[in-house]
């Protein structure tokens, strides 16, 4: 029998980002993301902390090459991969150095591609780094509904939360693929692409510990500490040498199957407490 994603249960394992100079970027996600660097070639590098991987290579600033699904077993992904043959989806193999063989991507509306596999190696790292996995990608687009579409309804994740404007245009939409608010989420924006994407330190004392290391190396918060409406999560922001936006979350809302919630594009919205940075 076939299964959705949150069926399946997904999560986002891995990132491959592009740069005009990958290893200074590697050099800021080592140092500053407490990450350890492997060059794997002198245009592409692997930063990877403990459940957090980041693979930087050469290309456009700002420019996500695909987003890295880990599913947990292989019969879950087959009968996943069956779900998205039902969908007349483009499946297209996908090799990497983390899958299993059988590992695939898809495209989004946008032209977003997000790949699924099963880890080759599962073991937890050894890495002795600050606390905070991968958690979610936020894309901006200029067609929220299509990414709604494509997520609910192709890919079969579920649609938690969602923000509406005034006109009633949708704003912003959340889904996700297991039990965590949201993995891959969307703001309606007058471009599109990579939003932000988000590492979940679990605990407020995570954050400030995070917090204490951004300024031990002078970067200071361009966001926060807040507390967003949807998903509920604490929050702050940096930016990273090429622009790209990383959150450090905590207490991010689990869910079970709740019915979606909508709330009204407002500052309230975007931060519980205080100024909110609105896309459009
Ligand atoms: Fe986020």
């Amino acid at each position: 029998m076939s299964l959705t994603a949150v069926q399946a249960d997904l999560s986002l394992h891995h990132l491959e980002i592009q740069s005009s100079n990958p290893e200074s970027l590697a050099n800021f996600y080592s140092k500053i993301m407490d990450m350890k660097i492997n060059k794997l070639s002198p245009e592409k590098f692997l930063c990877d902390g403990p459940a957090r991987k980041i693979i930087i290579t050469l290309g456009e600033n700002k420019t996500l090459s695909n987003a890295g699904m880990v599913c947990r077993s292989e019969n879950n992904l087959n009968r996943f991969k069956e779900f998205l043959d039902q969908k007349d989806l483009k499946l297209k193999e996908h090799n990497s150095e983390f899958y299993k063989a059988g590992s695939f991507s898809v495209q989004d509306p946008d032209n977003n591609v997000i790949c699924f596999g099963v880890l080759k190696d599962s073991s937890p790292s050894h890495l002795k780094r600050i606390h905070a996995p991968l958690q979610h990608l936020t894309f901006a687009s200029e067609d929220v509904v299509s990414f709604q579409n494509f997520y609910q309804n192709k890919l079969g994740f579920q649609v938690t939360d969602r923000v509406i404007k005034n006109n009633g245009e949708l704003a912003t939409c959340f889904t996700t693929s297991n039990h965590e608010h949201h993995t891959i989420a969307c703001f309606k924006s007058s471009k599109s692409g990579i939003d932000h994407h988000s590492y979940e330190a679990g605990d407020w004392n995570f954050v400030k510990n995070w917090c204490d290391h951004f300024a031990s190396h002078n970067i200071q918060l361009m966001w926060g500490p807040g507390r967003h409406g949807p998903g509920n999560n604490l929050f702050v922001f940096i930016e990273d040498t090429d622009g790209n936006w990383i959150e450090i979350s905590a207490e991010l809302e689990t869910v079970h199957g709740r019915p979606v919630k909508n709330w009204p594009q407002e500052e309230r919205t975007l931060n519980l407490w205080g100024n909110a940075i609105m896309r459009s």
